[in-house]
């Protein structure tokens, strides 16, 4: 992100690929070879290698959210764990963790969280055999929006006009600053450019967030756009925004049509 200068974004709202979840697995190995070859291995060193080359591949870009921040600027990481059989064994990898040690690192101090939980049609849906114990695992219905603050609070002037109009309702305070959110259903997964799949987030995650952590006339960015719901929201909100998208197939262009004032910068991935 070198042509974004210290200092000059108020708020990141984004959401990585998260690893261990097949769909990235093609990215992953992609970024960093030696992944391709661990993720098929049964040896459990190997396979707890390939999930720390994942999550070290998302590091840098992080390091350069902090970077590119305001004092007090905001980092919203929405990240779900993930569930999947390897080597002999089942087991969970808790992407949420590991992401809050990176932010962690690079020198954010963590907020509290919201956990997304997805309205779901199939309650009963649950990996395990009838109504034996003790096998069964406990569904994952929900994903985390992991909220991280560079230094102290945000500085303003006094009476700032742009803040006073950027203000929330009683109501939508309530809901917001409420740790679970359960009334948002996921986005239609519908393809881009023959992607196989967008992994888009619903635009009311990044409205919210945007409206709840910056102010109007701020700039907003996402170091990882997909089909480009963090820039949308933000011309919907009245904020700029930058957004970064390895993948030129994946950005939703006719969705962004009516977009001002959007920056994109657009990095080849290397077959
Ligand atoms: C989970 S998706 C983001 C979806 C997005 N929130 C949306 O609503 O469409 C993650 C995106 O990050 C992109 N990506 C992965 N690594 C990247 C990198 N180093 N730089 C830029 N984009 C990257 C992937 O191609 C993918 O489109």
């Amino acid at each position: 992100m070198n042509e974004i200068g210290e200092k000059s974004i108020q708020l990141v709202v984004t959401s990585p690929p998260y690893p261990m979840i097949e769909m990235w697995d093609g990215l992953f190995s992609m970024k960093d070879p030696a992944v391709k070859e661990l993720i098929r291995s049964d040896v459990e060193e190997e396979i707890a290698e390939a999930y720390d080359r994942m999550h070290l591949i998302l590091y840098p870009v992080i390091r350069e959210c902090y970077r590119v921040l305001i004092e007090g600027g905001i980092c919203c990481v929405n990240i779900g764990d993930a569930v999947r059989s390897m080597g002999d064994r089942f087991r969970l990898f808790a992407n949420h963790s590991r992401m809050i040690t990176t932010l962690e690192s690079v020198g954010f101090s963590m907020l509290p969280y919201i956990l997304w939980k997805k309205p779901t049609n199939k309650p009963n849906a649950f990996l395990g055999s009838g109504f034996l114990p003790t096998n069964a695992y406990v569904t994952l219905d929900c994903e985390f929006i992991l909220i991280a603050r560079k230094g102290g609070v945000r500085q303003f002037r006094q009476k700032d006009e742009n803040r006073y109009r950027s203000s929330y309702t009683k109501e939508e305070r309530d809901k917001w600053f409420s740790q679970i959110w359960n009334d948002i259903p996921g986005a239609s997964q519908s393809t881009v450019n023959n992607s196989s799949r967008s992994a888009a987030y619903p635009i009311e995650i990044p409205i919210r967030l945007i409206r709840m952590f910056s102010v109007l006339g701020d700039t907003v960015l996402d170091p990882f756009l997909g089909t480009g719901t963090t820039v949308l929201a933000a011309s919907k909100t009245g904020r700029n925004s930058v957004g970064f998208e390895i993948d030129r197939d994946a950005i939703n262009w006719d969705s962004l049509s009516d977009v001002k004032g959007l920056e994109l910068a657009c990095d080849e991935l290397e077959e």
